[in-house]
């Protein structure tokens, strides 16, 4: 072989070499690719809905696989802390479920999400989600999360059944909801009923008790502008405790959906809950206007307890091409529309069409442009989450103990200590 042949053929074999090696590469980073997802959608209704977007994803995307991890609890009351865990010990999923706003908060501070200004743009999700939500999604005018779902939190769920029966009219005022419950009472069903093995349930019910003495005195609660003392925090604590006499004595031992379980069997005729109860009830064989119907609890009409799923990118994801595809799937109108109406939930996109939501969703989407919107605690958007926990910790302990003197000391140390700090 002369010099020129040797020399070509090394540079040949050089170029195979690299080729396969770069294929293999490339090749094991195909067969490898798998979006790592961590969730808590794992009651009925949340799980069925994720399943779809999954399939769809599949469908898509058949080379890339899933691998989820779902977190029981229900509104992350489990996840939230592990997910801190595996990301500041450097070990982030591809992609996890948050809230918006204060939820996401502590990823971001903690410079562990990647900006995704640059795919909001390319999807031009900036003309199709509200702004307020677009806010919520950002820190220094960066985006950080993609908005999949929008739960409304203070509706009342009951058994149109017993309703029917007893004959009782739907309550608009809170003392016409006590006359309810004492109906149901002496009939010997529980009139409402409530799962706070999780906490944060109670603290949700009292979330919408706040809202229900005044939207802004709700608004100005949140922003830690409420002096305890306050009559009108005495009158939602009064308010708590006087439905105390009508919730199942087994609440403790009850997950939000166990309680939805006992409206479903009859045991109980109402619950308070946010939408992804349609989902559970749907999921369940149970049809809206039928088996099951809502009102908004008292004197909240025209009042909208936002929550809002999403999910983010974080630093260093594995499969980060896979979690990208995730996030374009859950921010299209197709993936939008495949998820919500079994999750109970509405598209955050306005321009996603509604034909496929049935009445109460399409009620709800109608309200949702009109109604005064309010972050909700209990699911992370309103309130930094050390105070989110206090929240819920006192209210499980009122709800248990009923002591109102401890509670009220609790939450005004928690404002002062976790809430106005980071106002
Ligand atoms: C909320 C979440 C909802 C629903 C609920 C119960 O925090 O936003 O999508 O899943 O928890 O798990």
């Amino acid at each position: 072989m002369d010099k020129k042949t040797k020399l070509t053929a090394i540079l040949a074999t050089g170029v195979v070499i690299f080729v396969a090696f770069s294929g293999c590469i490339g090749g094991e980073k195909e067969e490898k690719a798998e979006l790592q997802i961590v969730h808590w959608w794992t009651a009925g209704g949340e799980k069925e809905a994720i399943n779809a977007l999954f399939s769809m994803y599949r469908d898509k995307y058949p080379n890339i696989g899933i691998n989820e991890e779902p977190i029981s609890g229900g509104a992350g009351a489990d996840m939230k802390a592990v997910m801190k865990t595996q990301i500041f010990a450097g070990n982030p999923p591809s992609t996890f479920q948050v809230h918006i706003g204060y939820e996401l908060k502590p990823y971001y501070d903690g410079d562990a999400l990647e900006d995704i200004t640059w795919l909001w743009e390319q999807e031009g999700w900036g003309d199709n989600f509200p702004a307020d939500l677009q806010e919520m999604a950002q820190f220094d005018d960066e985006y950080y999360a993609v908005p999949v779902g929008i739960h409304r939190g203070n509706l009342v769920w009951y058994n149109m059944e017993i309703f029917k029966e007893h004959n009782l009219k739907l309550p608009t005022t809170f003392d016409e909801l006590l006359s309810v419950c004492e109906s149901l009472k002496n009939e010997g069903i529980t009139p409402l009923a409530v799962g706070t093995l999780n906490k944060w349930p109670g603290a949700h019910l009292f979330e919408v008790i706040l809202m229900s003495v005044g939207a802004d005195f709700y608004s100005d609660f949140i922003s830690g502008k409420v002096n305890i003392n306050d009559p009108r925090f005495d009158e939602a604590l009064n308010r708590y405790a006087d439905l105390f006499e009508y919730i199942n004595s087994n609440h403790a031992a009850l997950t939000w959906d166990q309680a939805c379980g006992e409206v479903l069997s009859g045991d109980a005729a109402m619950t308070l809950m946010g939408d992804w109860a349609k989902g559970y009830f749907d999921t369940r064989g149970w049809r809206y206007g039928v088996n099951y119907s809502i009102f908004e609890f008292p004197e909240t009409r025209g009042v909208f307890d936002v929550i809002c799923d999403s999910f983010c990118l974080p630093k260093n994801a594995p499969s980060r091409d896979a979690a990208i595809k995730w996030l374009q799937l859950i921010g299209s109108i197709k993936g939008q529309n495949k998820f919500n109406p079994i999750k109970g939930s509405i598209p955050p996109r306005i321009d996603a069409p509604t034909d496929e939501y049935d009445d109460l969703a399409k009620a709800t989407i109608a309200d949702f442009r009109v109604c005064t919107l309010v972050p909700s605690i209990a699911h992370g958007s309103a309130t930094p989450e050390s105070f989110v926990t206090k929240f819920n910790d006192y209210m499980d302990n009122y709800i248990t103990y009923g002591d109102k003197t401890a509670v009220k000391s609790g939450i005004q140390k928690a404002i002062e200590n976790e809430l106005l700090p980071y106002m």
